[in-house]
């Protein structure tokens, strides 16, 4: 089975591009499928991506993936309990494989949120329970608060993770999947002319690239590949929108990290502020 998660943020309308068409989606998901990959990433909050691939799933895919959802953190519990219902009828399903509480703060574990995906596991609405995060002690806290799943921002230039998260969540046996391994663009060709990043982020992308003897073409294999070259990592999600990113991403999951790449990322230190290559400072 693929370590390669579907991410479908980009499925609905994003950075300027219109959403995705059914006669777009399926061809993806059948790559997905012939590939090995079992997991899709969605949200409510992902532009009408949660109905689509309802949609697309319930017409050709019956049993071929798992859904991850999501359901808002600062949400009471009352709206937590209406949006696993919307999510199970928008994906026509019966039971939602995993759903994340959204951007979970460090107040987790006594959110009602929490409280209320626990009650929808006890009814068989929901599988798997965890939490999307963007720091590391957001992370501690998903991890404290007995969650079977984190999913954390881990790339070529945000590494944070890697200190403490991996290794305090494979002791606790909490599944990590990684997100943004392509820092939503930076980390590929796609950056050039792309306006939403800082140029302290550029400039960024171009030191890890000439320090890791790569070219821009070669840059997203290199970047999926350090992404999964931890083994504490279960997965890496990738927001990809049609079959030859798809398919190039899935080539590249093939090869391990060359030792001295792994080595030479391993040293790199950031010029900038962090905060430079923060997606939540970006543009839309
Ligand atoms: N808080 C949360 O829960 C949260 C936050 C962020 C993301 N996520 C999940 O994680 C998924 C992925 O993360 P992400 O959205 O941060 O993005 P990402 O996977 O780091 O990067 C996606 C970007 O990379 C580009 N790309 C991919 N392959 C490429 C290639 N071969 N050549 C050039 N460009 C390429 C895509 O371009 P195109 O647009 O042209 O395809 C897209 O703009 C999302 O879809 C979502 O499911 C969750």
């Amino acid at each position: 089975m693929s370590r390669l998660v579907l991410g479908t943020a980009a499925f609905g309308p994003y950075a300027g591009q219109p959403a995705l068409q059914p006669w777009e989606i399926i061809p993806l998901l059948r790559a997905a499928a012939d590939a090995g990959i079992r997991w899709i990433d969605t949200a409510p909050s992902y532009g009408g991506a949660e109905e689509a691939i309802g949609a697309a799933l319930a017409y050709r895919f019956p049993n071929e993936f798992l859904v991850a959802t999501k359901v808002a953190a600062d949400a009471d519990y009352l709206t937590v309990r209406a949006s696993v219902r919307r999510s199970l009828a928008q994906l026509r399903r019966e039971r939602l494989d995993l759903v994340y509480v959204h951007n979970a703060t460090t107040r987790v574990r006594s959110s009602p949120a929490l409280d209320a995906l626990r009650r929808a596991h006890d009814r068989g609405q929901v599988g798997r329970i965890g939490a999307t995060v963007y720091t590391e002690a957001e992370a501690l806290a998903a991890i404290e608060a007995d969650l079977n799943v984190i999913q954390v921002p881990y790339h070529l230039l945000d590494r944070r993770m890697r200190a403490t998260v991996f290794e305090a969540a494979r002791h606790a046996g909490v599944t990590v999947y990684v997100r943004s391994v392509w820092a939503r663009g930076l980390l590929t060709p796609r950056l050039i002319g792309d306006d939403r990043f800082p140029v302290e982020a550029f400039a960024d992308a171009e030191r890890i690239r000439f320090r890791l003897w790569t070219t821009w073409e070669q840059l997203p294999d290199v970047a999926l590949q350090f992404a999964l070259h931890d083994d504490r990592v279960a997965g890496a999600l990738i927001g990809v929108r049609t079959p030859q990113e798809l398919d190039q991403a899935v080539q590249a999951a093939t090869r391990r990290l060359p030792w001295w790449r792994a080595a030479l990322a391993a040293t790199w230190r950031q010029n900038s502020d962090p905060k430079a290559w923060d997606p939540r400072t970006w543009g839309a």
